[in-house]
C-alpha cells in the first residue's frame, strides 16, 4: 500500500471514495446530500496536508491532519480518515492513523485530538483505541444518527510526547 500526497487529479476518485459515507450520514457530520465539489472541498481545503491510500494503483481511503486548533492551541493536531466501503477491514484505516501519528509527531505535534467519533461507529471507536487514543470526553446526543436516533460523540485524545 502506497501512502502519498493527494493531487488535483485526484479529486474525481476521492469523491468516489468519500460518496457512499457522505450520503449514509451515520459517521461524520456532513450533509448527507453534499455535491461533490463541496465534498472534495469539506475534506481538502484548510488542512495541512491531504494524502491518499493506493492499493494497486487504486485509491481506497484518504486523510488529512491539521492543527486541531490555532494560535496557542495549534500545538494538537487534529486529522480524519475515511476508507471505500469496498477496502474495508483490510488494515488500511489502521496503516492511515499510524502515518499520521508519525507525521505529526514529526512536525513536531505534542498530541492528536479527534473531536468528534460517534459513539456508535463502533470500528472506528475500537480502532482508535487499540492506536493509542482515549476518550476524554463524551458529548451526550450530540449527533443524529439517521437510523439509530440522537446519539453521542466522543472526543478521543493521546499525547505524542516521549514518556
Ligand atoms: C472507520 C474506517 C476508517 C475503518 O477503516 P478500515 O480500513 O476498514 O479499518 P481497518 O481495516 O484498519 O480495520 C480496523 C479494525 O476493525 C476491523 N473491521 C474493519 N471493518 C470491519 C467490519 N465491517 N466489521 C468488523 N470488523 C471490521 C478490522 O478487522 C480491524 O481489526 P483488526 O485490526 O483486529 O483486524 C472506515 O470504516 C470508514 O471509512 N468509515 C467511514 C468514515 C469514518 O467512520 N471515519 C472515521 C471517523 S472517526
Amino acid at each position: 500500500m502506497l501512502i502519498r500526497p493527494i493531487e488535483p487529479a485526484d479529486h474525481e476518485t476521492l469523491w468516489s471514495v468519500m460518496e457512499e459515507t457522505i450520503r449514509a450520514g451515520e459517521t461524520y457530520a456532513a450533509p448527507m446530500q453534499m455535491s461533490r465539489d463541496d465534498g472534495v472541498r469539506w475534506w481538502t481545503e484548510g488542512k495541512e496536508s491531504v494524502l491518499v491510500a493506493e492499493i494497486g494503483g487504486q485509491v481506497v481511503g484518504t486523510y488529512y491532519l491539521k492543527p486541531n486548533q490555532l494560535g496557542n492551541g495549534s500545538h494538537v493536531a487534529n486529522a480524519g480518515y475515511l476508507v471505500a466501503p469496498f477496502a474495508r477491514g483490510q488494515g488500511v484505516a489502521k496503516r492511515l492513523c499510524e502515518h499520521s501519528l508519525s507525521e505529526a509527531r514529526h512536525r513536531g505535534y505534542l498530541a492528536m485530538q479527534f473531536n468528534f467519533v460517534v459513539e456508535t461507529n463502533e470500528t472506528a471507536v475500537r480502532l482508535w483505541q487499540r492506536l493509542g487514543f482515549q476518550i476524554v470526553a463524551t458529548v451526550p446526543r450530540a449527533f443524529r444518527h439517521p437510523t439509530r436516533g440522537l446519539v453521542g460523540a466522543h472526543v478521543m485524545w493521546q499525547s505524542l510526547e516521549a514518556d
